[in-house]
């Protein structure tokens, strides 16, 4: 899709696009659901919606527990009697999320649904705490790597209830619009990842975010090719352009919200829908609540290559800058002597 077109279908769907929110009949009485970055913006409404919904037991994984406790007492008062549990995850940390995920495995007897939601987006270059530039540490990494540490289970409670566990990712349509030369050509090494680390290769502006939200959409067709669609369908989203604090670093897109931009709860909408109905969208990438097309780029032979060298980088770094994170069947990955 050229710029021009792009831009023509982000306007229309923002302007023509009501969200519709999860019918009456879905319940969801004896599962538990995961959200991260679940207490503001668009995750703090899916799971506010989820939990309406008749959700047994809601886990808001937050990075600061004390948000996450007003957030839970907001929930509580439209859905009294689910359990909602406030956990703590930080996605610059892989301590934060090896923790969080062991609790998940031990803890909780069930889990059905999660939402990998949490992300940001920074105009300059940061660097996080890992080393990595923050876009991809938190929006890319952290998402990826707590996809794979939240496989058992899921993949557990689907062999108890005979349903397929879900995972989904809040992705953007702006990742077609990232500039691709950065993933099919990256300068100074052959490692994508190592060329997204590098100041050099940040312009200031929005397109790093847009870059990690590609690597969500290749992350997401990589990680859904490795999984059995009856025992996790994984799938990705587009929220569309939503008010929220997000854009607090962006003042023209903050500005541009005030006009063009969905609701919170309308942002909210599109993550229950695509984390609850679907069940055919496994690997798939969902805009407007319905499964729509990746991009040529993604879809193509160079993309596919693209795909398999972030999936092989990427193993290889949980590998080495996170062993102890059980990664099972999945570490059979590339060390850094072959990247
Ligand atoms: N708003 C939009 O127009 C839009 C459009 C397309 C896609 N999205 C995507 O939707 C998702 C939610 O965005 P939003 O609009 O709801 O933004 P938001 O209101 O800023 O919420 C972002 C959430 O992510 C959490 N988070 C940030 N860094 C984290 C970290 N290191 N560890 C754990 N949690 C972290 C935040 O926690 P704190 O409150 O502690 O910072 C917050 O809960 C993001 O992935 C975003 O890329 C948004």
């Amino acid at each position: 899709m050229s710029n021009f077109c792009y831009f023509v279908d982000l306007y229309w769907h923002q302007l023509t696009f009501k969200a519709r929110p999860l019918p009456d009949d879905i319940l969801l009485g004896g599962q538990t659901a995961i959200v991260t970055g679940s207490n503001v913006g668009l995750g703090f409404e899916a799971a506010k919606e989820l939990a309406s919904h008749e959700l047994s037991r809601l886990i808001l994984a937050v990075r600061d527990p004390a948000k996450g406790e007003a957030a839970k007492a907001e929930i509580a008062r439209v859905a009294p009697k689910c359990d909602i549990q406030v956990w703590q995850l930080d996605q610059e940390s892989w301590g934060s999320m090896v923790a969080f995920a062991e609790r998940a495995r031990t803890e909780l007897d069930r889990l059905d649904i999660t939402l990998l939601n949490a992300g940001l987006k920074r105009l300059e270059y940061t660097r996080s705490p890992t080393n990595h530039e923050a876009h991809v540490q938190i929006n890319y990494l952290g998402t990826a790597l707590l996809s794979l540490l939240l496989i058992e289970p899921l993949r557990r409670t689907a062999r108890q209830t005979g349903k397929p566990g879900r995972i989904t990712i809040t992705a953007s349509s702006v990742g077609f619009n990232a500039p691709v030369r950065d993933v099919l050509s990256p300068q100074g090494g052959s490692s994508i990842i190592n060329w997204l680390d590098n100041p050099a290769s940040f312009v200031p502006g929005e397109s790093r975010y847009c870059l990690s939200k590609l690597l969500d959409m290749f992350w997401t067709r990589a990680l859904a090719s490795r999984l059995d669609a009856s025992d996790v369908v994984v799938n990705t989203l587009n929220p569309g352009y939503c008010q929220s604090a997000f854009h607090r670093v962006d003042p023209t897109a903050e500005k541009a919200s005030k006009y063009f931009a969905f609701t919170t709860v309308e942002g909210g909408r599109h993550l229950t829908d695509a984390a609850v109905r679907h069940p055919d969208s496994h690997g798939a990438y969902l805009s407007e609540q319905r499964i729509r097309s990746f991009s040529k780029f993604i879809l193509s032979t160079k993309g596919e290559e693209v795909q398999q060298k972030l999936w092989d980088e990427t193993i290889a770094l949980f590998r080495e800058e996170c062993p102890e994170a059980h990664i099972g069947e999945f570490a059979k990955g590339k060390s850094s002597v072959d990247r």
